[in-house]
C-alpha cells in the first residue's frame, strides 16, 4: 500500500484530497497543515499538525512516517498578502518547499507539488509548459522559486501548475467564486475585472488530477485547469446564472480600478495536452464545474 503524507491539509485543495483519499483504501494517508487542528473530523482522517518553514520537524515526521509521496498543497495562497508579507510568504513558498525536498532526498520519495499561472506575466496566454516564465508580483516570484526548487533537488517529482481555484471546504479563505456567491446572496453590488482573463478551475479537478498522477506515475511538471477561459466578470455573470442570482449586481470594470495590493498578469490560461495525454486528464466545462459547486455549497448548507 503507497503512503501519502499531504501538507496543507487545512486548505481548499487539502481538504479535497482528504475527501477524495478517503474513498479509497489503496492509499495510507497522513493529513497535516499548519494548524494544530484539521478542519474535517479528526475521527475520519489521521492528521498531524507540521509547519513547512520548520526544517527539523519536517525532518523528523519524514523520516518516521516514511512516505512515498509527499503532495505540497501548502502555502500562502493570496496573492495581496504575499506582496504585503514577503517575508513570511518566501518562508512558506520558498522555504517550506526545500525542507519538503530534503527530506524527499533522505528516504527517496516522489514530491507532488501545485504552482499557478501566475509563474507567467499574463501577456500571451494562454501557455504552454514551456513557454517563458516572467512573474509580475511576488506570489508568482515565490511561487516559481519553489518550482526551482523542486527542479533542482534532483528527486522524483510532477508539478501541478493550477488556475483560479473555486470550491468549497471548511473554514477555508473565500476564492472568488464564493466570494461572489456570498455578495450578491447579501444583495450587495461586486465590481468585477472583465482584463483579467484565464481558466477557472473547480477544485475536485486538481484533486483527480493529482490521483490520477498518483495512479500513472507521472512525473515532470504539467498544465492543469478547467475546459473554458474566460474574464472575472464573464466568471462573476456565469455564477449568478447558475445560482439564480441577480447579475445586474456585477459591474463590469478593469483591474486598474480595482487597487489590488499585487499586479495580476491579465490573460493566462493554460493549454492541458500534455496533463491529457500523460495521466488521463479530463477538464470540465463552466458550466459542469458550477453545477458541481452548486452540489457542494448544497451538502455544506445542509450539513
Ligand atoms: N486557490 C487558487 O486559486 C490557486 C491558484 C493557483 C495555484 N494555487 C496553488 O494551489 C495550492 C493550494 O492552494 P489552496 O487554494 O488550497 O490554498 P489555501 O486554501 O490557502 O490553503 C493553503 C494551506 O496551507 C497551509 N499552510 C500555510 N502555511 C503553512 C505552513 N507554514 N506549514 C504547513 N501548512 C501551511 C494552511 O494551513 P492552515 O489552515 O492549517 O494554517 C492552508 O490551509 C497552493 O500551492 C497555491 O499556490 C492556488
Amino acid at each position: 500500500m503507497k503512503r501519502l503524507l499531504v501538507c496543507g491539509s487545512n486548505g481548499l485543495v487539502g481538504q479535497r484530497l482528504a475527501l477524495l483519499f478517503g474513498h479509497t483504501t489503496e492509499y495510507e494517508v497522513l493529513h497535516t497543515s499548519h494548524h494544530r487542528n484539521f478542519q474535517l473530523d479528526r475521527q475520519l482522517f489521521d492528521y498531524t499538525q507540521l509547519d513547512i518553514t520548520n526544517r527539523s520537524d519536517v525532518k523528523s515526521l519524514v523520516s518516521s512516517y516514511r512516505p512515498d509521496i509527499i503532495i505540497n498543497a501548502a502555502a500562502i495562497s493570496s496573492v495581496d498578502l504575499c506582496e504585503q508579507q514577503r517575508d513570511a510568504a518566501w518562508r512558506v513558498n520558498v522555504n517550506g518547499v526545500e525542507h519538503l525536498t530534503v527530506a524527499a532526498r533522505l528516504i527517496g520519495a516522489t514530491v507532488i507539488h501545485l504552482s499557478t499561472d501566475y509563474v507567467f506575466d499574463g501577456k500571451h496566454g494562454p501557455y504552454r509548459e514551456d513557454d517563458r516564465v516572467n512573474p509580475i508580483n511576488y506570489y508568482g516570484k515565490t511561487k516559481l522559486a519553489g518550482e526551482n526548487v523542486v527542479l533542482a533537488a534532483g528527486i522524483p517529482y510532477a508539478i501541478l501548475r493550477v488556475i483560479l481555484l473555486f470550491g468549497t471546504g471548511v473554514q477555508c479563505k473565500h476564492n472568488f467564486a464564493t466570494w461572489v456567491i456570498e455578495n450578491l446572496r447579501a444583495g450587495k453590488t461586486i465590481s468585477c475585472a472583465a482584463d483579467q482573463i484565464s481558466n477557472p478551475t473547480y477544485v475536485g479537478s486538481v484533486a483527480h488530477a493529482i490521483l490520477h498522477v498518483i495512479e500513472r506515475g507521472a512525473a515532470g511538471l504539467f498544465h492543469v485547469c478547467d475546459a473554458d477561459r474566460l474574464s472575472r466578470y464573464d466568471f462573476a455573470l456565469k455564477i449568478a446564472k447558475a445560482f439564480k442570482m441577480d447579475p445586474s449586481l456585477i459591474v463590469r470594470t478593469h483591474s486598474a480600478g480595482l487597487n489590488q495590493a499585487a499586479p495580476r498578469p491579465l490573460v493566462t490560461g493554460f493549454s492541458v495536452e500534455k496533463a491529457c495525454r500523460d495521466f488521463g486528464f479530463s477538464p470540465l466545462s463552466i458550466d459542469a464545474g458550477l453545477e458541481a459547486l452548486g452540489r457542494d455549497v448544497h451538502f455544506v448548507t445542509r450539513n
